[in-house]
């Protein structure tokens, strides 16, 4: 054998589709040993600090309210030296301590969609951890994945290649079988917040709605999910979109159907480029659709929020381009920012966010801690805009 014909094994696509079973094969077995005894995530549990903390009051204001008995008590751990609550009770408390920062009883839920044309910029982790953030808040958050790599169904802990139907995604409205998303809700392993999955079944939209287009003169290709997500609106308070790093159809329903746009940019040079040519290519496509289809749309907001932000090294050329984001983005730009950290690296390896960390993480405290209040600042900053959305909705 030559050097040149060693280095160049040829590769048919027999071998190639052999790699692609042995890929999902993998991800299976990995899945099943990170998420053993019964391959399903589990949400996270409460101390009593943690409770007070999530309903902004006093540790002793929590054991004081035990005593009356009139909210869910948590049970001993198994040393019996602390109290825990799951999930779903911590969400009583909270409903119950921050009543007033609920959605008013006859407004629509607010849906933000997470947008950027560029890949890896943080769109899913951003989508997730202000999910969870906000569903710890006591809100009732349903998220859709409309990206056809399912990287947010996974952070489920569903693998999209293998659990993901067609009816649990939005391929169907997108192919005009259903005219709601309702019937491919799920519950999740989160109490209080379900999911739409997606799964590469899901590029199928990209040529179902351009025919549908040319088939139907009246048809609006851009206006499908943001119709069918008309009965989720009454159903749950916040409503997050995880969209594809394209301008895809997909992306462009999921930007007209949503009240609040975020897109997360870390402060490098060709993300930053990037961005601007995906304000370019959508006020294009908008000022056409404005132009010949008379379609108006009106955001309650856009916000950047800066990501992946390198701590160390936070060098000029990182200051001059968090300089042009500010310069760029005047007025949008979130004040919290998320740090390039290892605690969302490591949560990531195990399919989770650091909203899923237990008291038996792997994570340094301190890394912890300063990642876990850049996420709680992010979702601190994006529930006030939710509430500003509920009250500009109540002023009409
Ligand atoms: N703040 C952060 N610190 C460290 N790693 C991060 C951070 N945010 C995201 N990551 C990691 O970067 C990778 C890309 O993040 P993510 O999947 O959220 O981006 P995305 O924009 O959704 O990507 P895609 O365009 O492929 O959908 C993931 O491995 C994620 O765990
Ligand atoms: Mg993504």
């Amino acid at each position: 054998m030559t050097i040149l014909q060693e280095i160049l094994k040829p590769e048919s696509l027999a071998s190639i589709m052999e790699q692609a079973d042995r890929a999902e094969f993998l991800m299976e077995a990995v899945r099943g040993k990170l998420l053993a005894p019964e391959n399903k995530k589990e949400a996270p549990r409460f101390n009593a600090t943690q409770l007070a903390a999530l309903c902004d009051v006093d540790r002793n204001a929590i054991s004081y309210r035990l005593t009356k008995g009139d909210l869910p008590k948590g049970v001993m751990n198994e040393s019996g030296n602390r109290r825990e609550f799951s999930l779903e009770e911590a969400q009583v408390w909270v409903r119950e301590y921050r009543a007033k920062f609920l959605k008013p009883p006859k407004a629509d839920a607010v849906c933000i969609a997470v947008a950027n044309f560029k890949g890896g910029v943080g769109k899913t982790t951003t989508t997730m951890t202000l999910a969870q953030g906000l569903s710890c808040k006591g809100h009732k958050v349903l998220v859709v994945d409309c990206d056809p790599q399912g990287s947010l169904t996974t952070l489920f802990g569903i693998l999209p290649a293998t659990e993901v139907r067609e009816e649990d995604t939005i391929l169907p409205v997108c192919v005009g079988a259903e005219q709601s998303i309702t019937p491919a809700i799920r519950k999740s392993y989160w109490h209080g917040m379900d999911v739409v999955s997606a799964a590469p079944l899901l590029y199928a939209a990209e040529f179902t709605l351009p025919s549908r287009q040319m088939k139907d003169d009246s048809f609006k290709f851009w206006d499908v999910l943001n119709v069918a997500l008309d009965e989720a609106r009454s159903e749950y308070d916040i409503i997050l979109l995880d969209t594809p790093p394209s301008l895809s159809y997909v992306t462009i329903n999921a930007i007209f159907a949503s009240d609040g746009l975020l897109m997360p940019l870390p402060p490098n040079a060709l993300a930053v480029a990037s961005a601007a040519q995906f304000w370019r290519l959508f006020s294009d496509l908008a000022g056409g659709l404005v132009e010949q289809r008379g379609v108006t749309k009106e955001f309650d907001f856009v916000r950047v929020l800066v990501t992946q932000v390198k701590t160390r090294g936070n060098d000029d050329a990182t200051m001059a381009i968090k300089d042009w984001i500010h310069k760029t983005y005047e007025g949008k730009v979130m004040s919290a920012e998320i740090p390039e950290t290892k605690a969302t690296e490591t949560s990531a390896a195990s399919f989770g966010t650091i909203y899923d960390e237990s008291s038996k993480s792997m994570i340094d405290p301190r890394t912890y801690k300063r990642a876990i209040s850049a996420y709680d600042q992010a979702t601190d900053q994006i529930e006030a805009l939710v509430r500003a959305s509920w009250q500009r909705q109540q002023a009409e």
